[in-house]
């Protein structure tokens, strides 16, 4: 099998570093500071087991401390129960997203009743409350940690009796009514999805709607507008039967119907209606850009595949082998609130993921700007692209040997202009086995800085810039 070129963001890191100061090469803009948090899988052996995809490996939380005369690097391993089962045990303690615990059948499946499965935080970092940061998976067991030292705090503790198997590690946060809101998938007969809210700082859930369905749908994330939320339902379905019995991996319990179409529901925030359920022709998904009201619609913009195979492209053995090409494309979806058919047009033809925008001005509202990591050629993402909806217009960075992650916006103080503010990227360079924070000009993606890291950083999900008061009004 060949190796790919890009195969060390695919490798374990067990290195473990604390406040090590990497020099600017360049200048960043003398507004940058607070801190760039971010996690991604950076463990996929333990003791004789392999984790077998992507999506599997035990988390590592990163942060860049951001100052003028340098950044603050400070990596640490995500101690949750996970990493501490498996790491006591040397074996595969829970289950993931497509691997097996390494328990008999019957042990795994009293864990997935029960609920007590994994809370690997390797998909994104949120702050609940100003001093309130956790790291998510696609599983409602949000893990606390040390904004500064990373250091791991334990359980976050819900104070409502909320249960469910599954939620979205992309919550949305409303600044308007200072709310964050999910959606969680409860397995039962017959399943539910539920839309939960909860208020900024606090720890207790209501629920806005519960919405049954025969086979709940995989979902990475949903959509947000000024006054609604949006179910989408890719046809990328489980039994919750098969899924609770069947003891195959999470993921490996899900079928691809596309017969079933694309399903968007819309609901009011407020009052928990359906205000509105469509359908139109199957596409796949993991990430919702940013969704608006307008005219008497709501338009949502998605990265959609023609099928759900990307899933399958991220086991660990195609990586490593120069698989996973992504090809996503930026599609706009708009649904009448009345009646009328769903329009569904194609925004760029280029492939592109992890899309990011200005979320603290624009989440909900009408946008112009967005950034995406893209992928031209065979291999993985190679490139940072932002597109201006408006004109169409698309600016590119990319550099030889270089794989960068998800671009994260920081929109400059007192910004004017939607695309005032930089990028940051955390960029794999295979030619220096090395990883680089990189900040760029949002609006020329031209280079103002990087930061060297000790090391490669294997390739994460998800981040977000925090200044020192994330929530506050
Ligand atoms: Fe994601």
């Amino acid at each position: 099998m060949t190796s790919a070129r890009f195969r060390a963001g695919f490798e374990s890191l067990l290195s473990e570093s604390s406040g090590v100061k990497l020099a600017w090469q360049g200048a960043p803009p003398a507004w940058l500071a607070g801190d760039l948090l971010r996690t991604g899988p950076a463990m996929f052996e333990v003791g004789a087991k392999h984790y077998r995809h992507w999506f599997d490996g035990l988390a590592m939380l990163h942060r860049f401390a951001l100052a003028q005369d340098g950044v603050g690097y400070t990596n640490r391993f995500l101690h949750s129960q996970s990493y501490q089962a498996a790491s006591e045990g040397r074996k595969v303690a829970r289950g993931e997203f497509a691997t097996n615990s390494q328990d008999s059948y019957l042990t795994r499946v009293r864990a997935t009743f029960a609920g007590n499965t994994t809370d690997n935080g390797n998909v994104n970092v949120v702050a609940y409350g100003d001093n309130d940061f956790v790291a998510l998976t696609e599983v409602p067991n949000p893990v606390r940690f040390d904004r500064e030292t990373l250091a791991t705090d334990g359980a976050f503790g819900w104070t409502d009796d909320l249960k469910s198997h599954v939620t979205t590690a992309h919550p949305h946060y409303d600044f308007r009514r200072r709310m964050i809101y999910n959606c969680d998938i409860l397995f039962h007969q017959p399943s539910l999805y539920r839309f939960t809210r909860m208020a900024f700082g606090s720890a207790e859930r209501q629920s806005v709607t519960e919405i049954a369905v025969d086979r709940p749908a995989y979902m990475h994330s949903f959509g947000m507008s000024e006054n609604h939320l949006i179910l989408v339902e890719f046809p990328l379905v489980t039994n919750p039967i098969r899924l609770l019995l069947s003891g195959r991996p999470f993921i490996e319990t899900y079928r691809w119907k596309p017969e079933r179409g694309l399903k968007f529901t819309v609901i009011h925030k407020d009052s928990g209606a359906v205000v509105r359920s469509a359908s139109t022709d199957a596409c796949f998904g993991f990430h919702l850009v940013n969704a608006f009201e307008q005219d008497g619609s709501v338009v949502i913009d998605l990265i959609a595949y023609d099928d759900a195979a990307i899933v399958r492209s991220f086991y660990l053995d195609t990586l490593r082998a120069g698989g996973g090409t992504v090809t996503g494309t930026l599609t706009r979806f708009t649904i009448p609130l009345g009646s009328g058919a769903v329009v569904r047009e194609t925004l760029s033809d280029d492939r592109l993921e992890l899309p990011n925008f200005d979320y603290r001005q624009r989440a909900g509202c009408a946008y112009r700007y967005l950034w995406a990591a893209g992928q031209h050629g065979d291999g993985f993402m190679n490139r940072l692209q932002k597109y201006d909806l408006q004109t169409r217009g698309v600016v590119i960075w990319e550099a030889p040997c270089c794989y960068p992650g998800e671009p994260v916006f920081v929109a400059s103080p007192n910004a004017e202009a939607e695309d005032d503010g930089v990028v940051l990227s955390v960029v794999m360079d295979s030619a220096k086995n090395q990883s680089f924070l990189l900040v760029l000009d949002a609006a020329t993606l031209s280079e103002r800085a990087r930061a060297w890291t000790p090391y490669v950083i294997p390739f994460g999900f998800h981040g977000c810039h925090y200044a020192e008061a994330p929530l506050a009004a």
